[in-house]
């Protein structure tokens, strides 16, 4: 139960700092989301394969998606990085991105029918 929390912040911390690392115009504070965002990751792959117990007997398919889906994503991110510390990033790359966490996430929640967000709304 914990871990789907864990794995819920580590998506909305991710977003929030993958948003300021792209498109902040200071080099510390871009510098400084890009290692916080590092750190979601190993929250996000951990939390994640502990998921898969629970997810996979339900939905095999989907959580292979969602694996994928899941580290796809962290590939995406780094190359925006990668581009944006060369001073080589094109708003279409950065806005792509923050599309595709919104769509990782969604697809999660879709995976576990809304749960946790489901108690509350
Ligand atoms: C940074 C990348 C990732 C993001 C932003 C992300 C986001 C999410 C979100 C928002 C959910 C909905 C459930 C929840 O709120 O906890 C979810 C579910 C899930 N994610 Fe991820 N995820 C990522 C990476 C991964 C990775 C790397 C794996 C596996 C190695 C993974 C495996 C799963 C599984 C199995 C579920 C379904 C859990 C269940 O049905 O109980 N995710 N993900």
């Amino acid at each position: 139960m914990y871990l789907v929390w864990i794995h819920l912040i580590t998506w909305i911390v991710l977003l929030i700092v993958t948003i300021l690392a792209l498109f902040s115009k200071s080099k510390k504070t871009s510098l400084i989301a890009m290692m916080i965002a590092r750190v979601c990751y190993l929250f996000a792959i951990v939390t994640g394969v502990l998921l898969i117990s629970h997810a996979f007997p339900n939905h095999p398919l989907l959580t292979i998606i969602k694996v994928i889906l899941g580290l796809s994503l962290i590939a995406i991110i780094e190359i925006a990085f990668a581009n944006k510390n060369r001073m080589k990033l094109t708003p279409g790359l950065a806005w792509l991105v923050i599309l595709f966490i919104l769509i990782v996430g969604g697809f999660g929640l879709y995976l576990t029918s809304g749960f946790p967000l489901s108690l509350y709304f």
